[in-house]
């Protein structure tokens, strides 16, 4: 039976053992996928098991995405430029780290319909998940891209990645087409955002990383005020789909049962 691992810390919220479960259920194949809290000094175990064959198949979610790196023997392109991997694979005896939030972001966006080529896009947070939204929407042409981080620090730091940031002041809202929440402000539900939605001329896309709470104050209030909104429930399954991709060389199915699945 083939084991695979979600590591993070807390990760007792994860839905991915729930997925991946269902999948291998669907598609027939014998494996069990389990969450696992860690602490930094496991990592390197957790790929030396990779290595031996008593793990087939690892995601890694916040804060071991950067982390994880110097214990790898190969990254994929796109985890070397965001220097964020979220999944481990072995491939001719080599643990190699690729990044498949990239490719949830981007197939999210291309669901909705919604072309951001052109457009102005302002990102609130500095996160784990960020240099791979920062690289897809490079990749989806977008206008420009502004960050605002309450530790402006680590907005810096992503623009030593990426060069092409505009840095605002946390609380500053500069004029944009697609608004993103990539903080964990929303997690809780009474959690707020500060921002005068009143003062917005036309329709936005608004996005929220969340899908737990399905519609955060943020989506919430946006959807009032006429915008349109999408949370991160897509962006989560199809990261997961790349991942599976890899590992078991079928693209799973993403419809109504997944979400719903995921909603219960
Ligand atoms: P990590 O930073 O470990 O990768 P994350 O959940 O991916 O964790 O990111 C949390 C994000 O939410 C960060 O951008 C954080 O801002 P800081 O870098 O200043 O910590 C942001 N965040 C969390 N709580 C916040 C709050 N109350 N106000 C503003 N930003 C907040």
């Amino acid at each position: 039976m083939k084991k695979y691992l979600v590591i993070g810390n807390p990760i007792e919220h994860s839905l991915s053992p729930k997925l991946h479960n269902h999948w291998f259920k669907h598609n027939n194949i014998e494996a069990t996928y389990i969450r696992q809290k860690l602490e930094s000094k496991d990592l390197k175990n957790i790929v030396s098991e990779i290595r031996e064959g008593k793990l087939h198949g690892v995601n890694i979610t916040v804060p071991f995405k950067n982390e994880i790196i110097p214990f790898l023997d190969k990254l994929s392109p796109n985890a070397e430029k965001t220097q964020s991997v979220n999944t481990l694979h072995l491939d001719t005896n080599q643990v190699v780290g690729y990044n498949t939030d990239i490719d949830g972001f981007e197939l999210a966006i291309k669901d909705t319909k919604f072309n951001l080529k052109d457009k102005k896009v302002i990102i609130l947070g500095a996160g784990g998940v960020v240099p791979s939204i920062i690289f897809a929407l490079n990749k989806m042409k977008v206008f420009d891209i502004s960050i605002s981080n309450r530790t402006q620090k680590k907005a810096e730091d992503l623009n030593k990645l990426f060069n092409n940031l505009k840095i605002v002041d946390w609380g500053t809202i500069p004029n944009f087409d697609m608004i993103i929440n990539a903080t964990s402000i929303g997690l809780s539900e009474k959690d707020q955002i500060n921002f005068d939605f009143s003062k917005l001329k036309e329709k936005k896309f608004f996005y929220d990383v969340i899908y737990n709470p399905t519609e955060t104050n943020f989506l919430k209030n946006a959807k009032i005020h006429g915008n349109y909104t999408e949370n991160g429930m897509k962006m989560f399954l199809h990261q997961a789909a790349t991942a599976f991709r890899i590992w078991h060389g079928i693209k799973p199915e993403i419809e109504e049962k997944e979400i719903k699945l995921l909603s219960q």
